[in-house]
């Protein structure tokens, strides 16, 4: 009879229990809930989604030209910027911004590439995409 509820309440533990981390691992999925907690991190020193800080406010920028929040003063190389971002210049930006607008103010970089998969993910979530 013991052995029998023992048993029992393993079973439910078992079924109970989360299952393993699906995503983790490296499997190249981007997350928007990772990339929010690496958004809060490493971001929002300089960035808030919907103020203007030491960088210009970030929600909506998936899809927005570059260097057009109306309230933010920008640099000149910024300003001079004729391309709307997307995956390919955000993922080019967070690797090195300098190699996509040279001159600009963002003294910051993201080495991991899932990490900037993810950042990227939570971005366009946070536009609306
Ligand atoms: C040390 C401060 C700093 C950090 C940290 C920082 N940024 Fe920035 N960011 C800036 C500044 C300043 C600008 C404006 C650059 C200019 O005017 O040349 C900017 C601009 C941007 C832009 C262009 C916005 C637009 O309106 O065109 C994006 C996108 C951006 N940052 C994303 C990020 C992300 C994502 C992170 C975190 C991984 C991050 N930044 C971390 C300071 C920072």
């Amino acid at each position: 009879m013991l052995a029998a509820v023992f048993s029992l309440a393993i079973v439910i533990c078992v079924v109970t229990s989360t299952p393993p981390a699906i995503q983790a691992a490296g499997n190249g999925t981007a997350d928007a809930d990772r990339g929010e907690q690496l958004f809060d991190r490493r971001c929002t020193g300089c960035h808030a989604l919907d103020a203007d800080k030491v960088g210009p406010r970030l929600r909506n920028v998936y899809g927005r030209k570059a260097g057009t929040v109306p309230t933010f003063k920008y640099s000149d190389a910024m300003k001079a910027a004729k391309f709307t971002w997307d995956d390919a210049s955000l993922e080019k930006w967070l690797t090195d911004t300098d190699s996509v607008i040279h001159g600009n103010d963002m003294d910051f970089r993201v080495p991991k590439p899932d990490e900037r998969a993810d950042i990227i993910r939570f971005l366009k979530v946070s536009s609306g995409n």
